[in-house]
C-alpha cells in the first residue's frame, strides 16, 4: 500500500552513528510513494555515503551551500518550497543547537529557516548529551515552535551506555509521519485529558500519590491536539511540559482535578480520563506537621469523586474513554469498569514487574468497547498516543455521524 504517495519528504541526516539507519529509513520511505531528496551535513558524510543515499532516493544528495551547479538542479530555496515535509533524522546535538537558534551556517539548517513546512526531528544522541540542561533548553525551544520530536528511544548505545538517545526505528518514524500527514481527523472538537497522578495532602510536608508520570497523557494531548482538536489538558503534578498547543490547568488533588474537570466539561466533545487519580484521600489534612510521637499513627480514608464516572453519567455526556491500569486480570477488570462506569471506550495497561507502564517510555494497550477487544502492541508512549488517537476518532464518528455530516 502506498501510504505516501505524493507525499514530498526531505530526508537531512547528520553526523552521528544512526545514520546508517537513514538508508533503511529513504528506502521505506520510498516503499511507501514518497518522494525522498536527501540533505546530508558534511558530518554525516563520515558516517554514510551520500552514493548509498543517492542510489536508494533515486536523485542526487545534496550537501553543499554554495554547489557551483546550483544543487544538482534544485537549490535551498526550491528544496525548502518542495518539501510536505522536513525530516531530519538522524538528528545530532549540533544540529538541534542550530536550529533551536536559527542558525543558518550549511544547506541543511539553510533549508529549515526557508522552509514553512512542518518539521520532525528524529534525536541520536549519547544519553547525558541528550539529558544536559543546555540541549533540553534547545528541544523545549523547538517544542514551543511546534516541531515534533520523534524520541528519542531508551536502550544500549554505540557509545557503550545505556540510555535515553538512541535514534527511533526507520519503522516507528514512518509511522509518525503517515499519522501526521492525515491530520483533521478531530478537527473541530473540543477534547478534555486528565492526566497524572493526584496529590492528597496529609499534612504540610506529606501526601498520597502513586507512580504516575503523567507521560502517557501527555502524549495522548499532543497526538490529539495533532489531529486538529482543541485541547485541554488537566494535569496533576508531573515533571512534563505541555504538549504544543494544548491548555494545560494544573491542579493538585483529586477533588481539584474533579471540580476542574466539571467546570470546563460542557463544552467538550471527548473526555478522555488518562490521570491516576488517588481513589481516597485523608480524611482530614492537619494544618502542622504531624510530629512522631505515638508508636503507630492510623490515617483515616475518604473516597475520592470518581471523574469518570461522574462525566459518564452527565445528560448530555460526552463521548468517553477511560484507563484501566491492572496488575492482573486486565480484560475482566477493564470490562467490569467500562460497565459499571458506563463509559465509550477503556484503554487497559498491564503493570506489573518491568513491564510497567509506569515511567516508561513505551507502553501496550487493549482496546475494550461494546462491541468487542483489540490490542495496540507495545511501541514508544508517543506512538501509541497516535495510534490511540486513531482509535478514538474513528469510534467518536461512528457513534456520532449526524454531528459530523
Ligand atoms: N478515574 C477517575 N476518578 C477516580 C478514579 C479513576 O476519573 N477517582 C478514572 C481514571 O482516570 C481511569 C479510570 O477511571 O480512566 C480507571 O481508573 P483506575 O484507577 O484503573 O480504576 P478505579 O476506578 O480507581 O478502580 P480500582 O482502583 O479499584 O482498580
Amino acid at each position: 500500500m502506498k501510504e505516501l504517495a505524493g507525499k514530498n519528504i526531505l530526508l537531512g541526516i547528520t553526523g552521528g552513528v544512526a545514520a546508517y539507519k537513514s538508508a533503511v529509513l529513504c528506502r521505506d520511505l520510498m516503499r511507501r510513494g514518497a518522494e525522498v531528496r536527501v540533505v546530508m551535513t558534511e558530518a554525516a558524510t563520515h558516517f554514510i555515503t551520500p552514493l548509498t543515499l543517492q542510489a536508494l532516493s533515486g536523485h542526487p544528495v545534496h550537501s553543499e551551500l554554495f554547489a557551483a551547479e546550483a544543487g544538482h538542479g534544485m537549490d535551498h530555496i526550491e528544496l525548502a518550497r518542495w518539501a510536505d515535509r522536513l525530516l531530519i533524522a538522524p538528528a545530532s546535538a549540533q544540529t538541534i543547537a542550530k536550529l533551536a537558534h536559527g542558525e543558518a551556517d550549511n544547506l541543511l539548517t539553510t533549508i529549515v529557516l526557508a522552509s514553512d513546512a512542518p518539521l520532525l526531528i528524529a534525536p541520536a544522541m549519547n544519553n547525558v548529551m541528550w539529558e544536559d540542561a543546555a540541549m533540553q533548553g534547545n528541544v523545549d525551544l523547538l517544542l514551543a515552535r511546534g516541531v515534533t520530536m520523534l524520541g528519542p528511544a531508551s536502550g544500549d548505545q554505540a557509545c557503550g551506555e545505556d540510555g535515553l538517545g538512541r535514534m527511533l526505528e526507520p519503522l516507528e518514524i514512518i509511522e509518525h509521519l503517515q499519522l501526521q500527514l492525515q491530520p483533521g481527523l478531530l478537527a473541530g472538537k473540543n477534547i478534555l485529558i486528565t492526566a497524572g497522578p493526584t496529590w492528597e495532602a496529609i499534612d504540610p510536608v506529606r501526601g498520597l500519590s502513586n507512580r504516575s508520570s503523567g507521560k502517557m497523557g501527555y502524549a495522548l494531548a499532543g497526538a490529539i491536539y495533532d489531529a486538529g482538536a482543541s485541547v485541554r489538558l488537566i494535569s496533576g503534578p508531573v515533571h512534563l511540559r505541555s504538549p504544543h498547543g494544548v491548555d494545560c490547568i494544573n491542579i493538585t488533588s483529586a477533588q481539584e482535578m474533579a471540580d476542574t474537570v466539571m467546570a470546563n466539561v460542557s463544552i467538550c466533545d471527548i473526555f478522555v480520563a488518562v490521570a491516576a487519580v488517588a481513589d481516597y484521600r485523608p480524611a482530614n489534612c492537619v494544618k502542622q506537621k504531624i510530629k512522631k510521637n505515638a508508636e503507630t499513627l492510623s490515617l483515616e480514608l475518604v473516597r475520592n469523586p470518581d471523574i469518570l464516572a461522574m462525566v459518564a453519567a452527565l445528560e448530555n455526556a460526552p463521548f468517553t474513554v477511560g484507563f484501566a491500569v491492572e496488575t492482573e486480570n486486565i480484560i475482566e477488570y477493564a470490562t467490569q469498569k467500562l460497565t459499571t462506569k458506563r463509559i465509550d471506550l477503556i484503554a487497559a495497561n498491564p503493570v506489573s514487574g518491568d513491564n510497567s507502564a509506569f515511567d516508561s517510555e513505551s507502553n501496550e494497550l487493549t482496546l475494550i468497547d461494546r462491541n468487542g477487544i483489540s490490542h495496540l502492541s507495545r511501541c514508544s508512549k508517543t506512538l501509541l498516543a497516535q495510534k490511540l488517537t486513531k482509535e478514538i476518532a474513528h469510534r467518536y464518528h461512528e457513534t456520532h455521524p449526524a454531528k459530523d455530516s
